[in-house]
């Protein structure tokens, strides 16, 4: 079914007690394409990122990813995504290569060391693939951490802010993969980011939510026509309303980061 999208959401809705965080939300993600799910802290997109890859339970609606349903069919969905996750995920106390290896043995990944070498080698991580993980830069860590999303040759990547607290070079290396991998393997990307910039040069389709509900959705150049603005990031800020979220986004934000720095 080539034409059958990557991945559906239809009248998605999760609650956790009487609090709605994803409320009544439906998109379509074709395959091979760069799909951005963008919006404030809080808006529900790492728990839409949980229900579509079977770490939580929807609370109703409908999903596909890659013609499967995350709730009912979940082997099948988990061996045809990679992810990447919000929260670091690596085993510091291990190597590079073992981290890789754990993960291809759990998948039962075939022609494993090769595998693993050549992805090494794609995020330029191979001639430090027997160093410890504690030693790595946060860039580094990222970088393996992609790795290991592709080691089981997913057709989906999922990565929630895969960019966060990187410098501009990292993160623009990051996306140069992430685009290669794209174009040359046809994977669909699916992913969040808070570099709103980021967005708008690498995703075909947005989608924006907020407080639980898409608001928006589009192509980059969509949603500026729509608000008449001259970036994503005007358009994203028009949508979302300027005031009030920028000094608690950026708050927010902040404390995640000193959180992660004290957990080392
Ligand atoms: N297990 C849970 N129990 C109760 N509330 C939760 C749970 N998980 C998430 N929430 C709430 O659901 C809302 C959406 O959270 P979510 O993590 O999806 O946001 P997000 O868009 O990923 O935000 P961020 O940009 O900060 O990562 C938040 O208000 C959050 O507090
Ligand atoms: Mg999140």
């Amino acid at each position: 079914m080539p034409n059958e999208p990557s991945i559906q959401a239809k009248n998605l809705t999760k609650k956790f007690a009487d609090f709605t965080a994803v409320d009544n939300i439906s998109f379509s993600v074709n395959r091979g394409q760069t799909f951005a799910f963008l919006g404030p802290n809080g808006a529900g997109k790492t728990t839409t990122i949980k229900m579509l890859t079977t770490l939580l339970r929807p609370t109703s609606g409908e999903m596909l990813v890659n013609g499967y349903s995350p709730v009912t069919n979940q082997d099948d969905v988990r061996r045809s995504f990679g992810i990447v996750f919000q929260d670091p995920s690596l085993d510091d106390e291990l190597t590079a290569y073992e981290n890789m290896q754990f993960h291809g043995v759990l998948y039962k990944v075939t022609n494993l060391e090769k595998r693993i070498e050549d992805l090494l080698k794609f995020v330029e991580l191979h001639d430090r693939k027997n160093d410890f993980v504690k030693h790595f830069s946060g860039g580094m860590k990222r970088r393996l951490e992609i790795a290991r999303g592709l080691l089981h040759t997913p057709k989906v990547l999922f990565l929630d802010e895969p960019t966060l607290g990187l410098d501009p070079q990292t993160r623009n290396h990051i996306w140069s993969y992430l685009k290669q991998l794209n174009k040359t393997e046809g994977i669909t990307v699916f992913f969040t980011t808070h570099y709103i910039e980021e967005a708008d040069r690498v995703a075909d389709y947005v989608a924006i939510i907020d407080n639980g509900k898409i608001v928006a959705q589009g192509t980059p150049k969509e949603l500026k026509k729509q608000t008449k603005t001259a970036s994503l990031e005007d358009a994203f800020l028009s949508l979302t309303g300027r005031k009030i979220r920028e000094e608690t986004a950026g708050a927010a934000e902040q404390m995640r980061m000193r959180h992660r720095l004290w957990r080392r």
